[in-house]
C-alpha cells in the first residue's frame, strides 16, 4: 500500500514531531488536535526540527542558505494543522498520539474509523497499552497496529511495529513499510506490556528512581553520574521531563502491574505530577525549563 496522505492525531509532546518526521520524507500529513493552541504547538515544534535539520545541511555546505530556506517551506508546506476530522476523507495512514488513557484512545479511534476511507490503517504511539483492545472501538481491528516511536521522534530512528490481536499480515507488512519510508527502522514485536523496548529502558530506570526514593539523592547528580559514568546522551530524570511526567508515571505503573516489583513507581514523580509540574511541556519538573 502506498500513503499518499498521513494523518497524526495529537499534537503533543511526540504528535508535532511524528509530522515533522512523515512531511520530511515528502508525504502530506494532517496534525490534529482539540485546540488551535495545541495544533500551533505542535507545528512550532515541527518549524523548530525542520530548520535544525536543514541548518545542519547548510552548514556542511549540502544546500546554499536559499535552498536551505526553501527546503524548510516546502517541508512545513507538506503539514496542515487542524482541530477537526474534515480532510480526512484521503488519509492512507493514520497515527494516533493522544494521551495514554484507554477512553481517550477508543474516543479517538472511533473518530477515525468514521473520517477515514476503509483501506486506511489506523496505527497507535501507545506506549504500552493493548492493540487489540484500542482496535476495539473500531470496525477494522485488523487494520489497527501499534506504530511506537521514541523521543525525540525526530532523531530517534526505531519505530516498534505491535501486532494486536487481529492485526492483519497485510497491516503488519504496510506498517513495515510506511516505516521504511519515513526513514526510520521497523522492528516487529508482540503485544505485550512495555513491548521491547520500555520493558528494558524502565527496568534499568526503575533502578535509578528507586534509589532516589530510597536516598533522596538529588536528580541531577544522578543524571551526571550516568551521562559521565555510563556513557548515556541524558539522564532518566532529564529523559522522563523532557518526555512529560504524566506519560512516564503511566507506564511506570502499567509496567508495575503487569510485572510487579521488578518495576518501581516513582514517588518522587508522582508527586510532582499531582502538583501539575510535568516536565518541560509545563515548564517544571525535576528540572526547571
Ligand atoms: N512522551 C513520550 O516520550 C512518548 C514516547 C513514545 C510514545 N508516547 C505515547 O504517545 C502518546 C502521546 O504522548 P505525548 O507525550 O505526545 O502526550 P501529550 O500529552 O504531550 O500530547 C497529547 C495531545 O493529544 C491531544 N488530544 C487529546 N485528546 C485528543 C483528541 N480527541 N483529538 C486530538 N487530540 C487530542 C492533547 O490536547 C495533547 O496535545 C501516548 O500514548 C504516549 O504513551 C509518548
Amino acid at each position: 500500500m502506498f500513503v499518499f496522505k498521513a494523518a497524526v492525531v495529537g499534537a503533543g509532546v511526540m504528535g508535532g514531531e511524528i509530522a515533522q518526521v512523515v512531511a520530511a520524507a515528502d508525504i502530506p500529513v494532517l496534525l490534529k488536535d482539540v485546540d488551535q493552541e495545541y495544533v500551533d504547538a505542535g507545528l512550532r515544534r515541527a518549524r523548530e526540527v525542520t530548520e535544525k535539520q536543514v541548518g545542519k545541511l547548510v552548514s556542511k555546505d549540502k544546500l546554499t542558505a536559499e535552498q536551505g530556506a526553501e527546503q524548510v517551506e516546502r517541508t512545513l508546506a507538506l503539514i496542515t494543522g487542524t482541530t477537526s476530522y474534515d480532510g480526512f476523507g484521503d488519509v492512507d495512514f493514520a497515527i494516533e498520539a493522544v494521551p495514554e488513557r484507554m477512553g481517550v484512545k477508543h474516543e479517538v479511534f472511533a473518530d477515525l474509523d468514521a473520517a477515514t476511507p476503509g483501506h486506511a490503517v489506523l496505527a497507535t504511539n501507545t506506549s504500552g497499552l493493548s492493540i487489540s483492545e484500542i482496535g476495539d472501538a473500531t470496525n477494522r481491528p485488523d487494520k489497527v497496529v501499534g506504530f511506537h516511536f521514541f523521543w525525540p521522534a525526530s532523531a530517534m530512528r526505531l519505530i516498534e511495529i505491535v501486532e494486536g490481536e487481529e492485526t492483519s499480515q497485510a497491516t503488519l507488512q504496510a506498517a513495515s513499510n510506511f516505516a521504511q519510508a519515513i526513514r526510520k527502522t521497523p522492528v516487529r514485536c508482540a503485544e505485550c506490556p512495555g513491548f521491547v523496548v520500555n520493558r528494558i529502558l524502565t527496568a534499568a530506570a526503575s533502578e535509578i528512581w528507586r534509589h532516589q526514593d530510597e536516598t533522596g539523592a538529588s536528580p541531577e547528580a544522578l543524571d551526571a553520574f550516568v551521562t559521565e559514568q555510563a556513557g548515556m546522551p541524558m539522564g532518566p530524570f532529564r529523559v522522563a521531563d523532557m518526555s512529560g511526567l504524566d506519560t512516564v508515571v503511566k507506564v511506570a505503573h502499567d509496567m508495575y502491574d503487569a510485572y510487579g516489583d521488578r518495576f518501581h513507581v516513582p514517588k518522587r514523580m508522582e508527586e510532582l505530577v499531582s502538583e501539575g509540574h510535568l516536565g518541560a511541556k509545563t515548564g517544571k519538573g525535576f528540572y526547571e525549563h
